[in-house]
């Protein structure tokens, strides 16, 4: 693996490092306190050309490699794991599907509101009652005319309160299992769609969760992605794209909360010394560290594998589940020391640690839960 990172990935580097550190950190803490999301920096980000970084230079996005996107989606979340997590789901999940299955058609009209962050992306699988038996999921789309009736709920969608454009799974043969489900593209507004109720998370809380009501909602024919019967493998290969970028973000909240540690060990003293001289804490802060590199090299794989299956069609299910397990364990890990490192102080909002430390926990839920990710990979060194 080359880690050698080219000009344009430094760039993006800096550009994404600078950005985060003079807009994202300073309003973190404030948004995640009032639950709010991070649109004043949504907006700032699109003109950076962030909300159209894995978007074709086409359909006028950047156009960028995954590397790339991963280092920007690392700075952002080291940042702000909120603005980090409604980046990727934006670049991923809600983009992946449209760039890999939509007809020209479908990338023409809906891909470059997408690229210039003029509308927000976001995916509608998971319902109340079926989270990881994806293939199990309730919501019906019925054929009629040219239009597909929805009927059903959603729950969990990341970025829905300001969302412009969901895609949505549903089932169209109840026959078939997984083979029945099918993908549709959903604007905001669409008669017979309307927002649920919108959750008080533990973490993440300025990216805003609520659910999706579909109440014989009418979506035409044209909005389908792929054919009748591809929706969980459009679901499927979305989320092998979602989970580098969640690897990411994991990798970030590590990142931050590590640095937070590093530098309160050197400045707190204790037993007349600054506790970065104890034994006990050096361990700490070394076994933090070598799991971040090794989480990042994983994903910085990852990224790789989903380049090279853009030219050879293979699969990189293995590659993506292993750096976002790995990943997520590392955040989780790595925010408990460091909450650790800053005793008393890092039970406190006043610390940043307080929050990296509630912010991993989603990682080892979303996309896939840390099991899932383990039978993912299982199913890929069985076959
Ligand atoms: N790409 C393409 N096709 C794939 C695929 C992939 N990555 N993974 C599976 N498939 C295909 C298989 O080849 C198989 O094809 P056939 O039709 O030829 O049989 C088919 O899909 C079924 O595959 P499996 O037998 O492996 O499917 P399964 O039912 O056993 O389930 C699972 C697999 C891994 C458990 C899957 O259901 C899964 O990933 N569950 C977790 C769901 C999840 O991650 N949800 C997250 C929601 S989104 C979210 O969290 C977003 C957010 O807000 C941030």
């Amino acid at each position: 693996m080359d880690l050698q990172l080219n000009e344009e990935q430094e760039m993006i580097r800096k550009m994404a490092r600078d950005f985060a550190q003079n807009e994202v950190a300073p309003v973190a803490a404030e948004l995640d306190e009032k639950d709010e999301p991070p649109l004043a920096n949504l907006k700032k980000m699109a003109e950076l050309g962030f909300m159209g970084l894995a978007i074709p230079e086409e359909y006028e996005g950047i156009g960028a490699d995954s590397v790339s996107y991963v280092i920007a989606i690392e700075e952002i979340s080291k940042a702000c794991a909120s603005t980090g997590v409604i980046l990727a789901v934006h670049n991923s999940l809600g983009s992946h599907g449209l760039v890999a299955f939509g007809t020209e058609e479908q990338k023409q009209k809906f891909l470059p509101p997408l690229a210039s962050g003029e509308w927000i992306a976001t995916f509608g699988l998971t319902e109340p009652e079926t989270g990881s038996d994806a293939a199990s999921i309730k919501t019906k789309a019925v054929l009629d005319g040219d239009e597909y009736v929805i009927n059903g709920t959603k729950q969990f969608i990341t970025s829905a309160p300001f969302a412009h454009l969901f895609i949505i799974f549903a089932v169209t043969d109840p026959s078939k299992k997984h083979r029945g489900l099918s993908a549709f593209v959903v604007e905001k507004g669409t008669s017979g769609f309307s927002l649920g109720r919108e959750e008080n998370k533990m973490g993440i809380r300025a990216a805003s969760t609520c659910g999706l009501v579909f109440e014989d909602c009418r979506v035409p024919v044209a909005n389908r992605l792929g054919e009748e019967g591809e929706g969980f493998k459009i679901a499927m290969s979305s989320l092998d794209a979602g989970r580098v970028g969640i690897a990411a973000q994991a990798v970030g909240i590590a990142q931050g909360a590590y640095e937070a540690a590093l530098a309160y060990a050197k400045e707190r003293h204790s037993f007349g010394q600054p506790i970065a001289e104890f034994q006990g804490i050096q361990w700490m802060l070394a076994d933090m560290a070598t799991r971040i590199e090794a989480a990042c090299l994983l994903t910085y794989q990852s990224a790789l594998a989903k380049d090279r299956a853009k030219k050879t069609g293979e699969r990189y299910s293995k590659e993506a589940a292993m750096a976002k397990l790995f990943a997520s364990e590392t955040a989780v890990w790595v925010t408990q020391k460091a909450v650790q490192i800053h005793g008393g102080y890092g039970y406190i909002k006043e610390y940043a640690v307080e929050r990296y430390y509630r912010d991993a926990k989603i990682t080892e839920i979303y996309e896939g839960t840390s099991e899932i990710q383990r039978i993912v990979i299982a199913n890929q060194i069985l076959r």
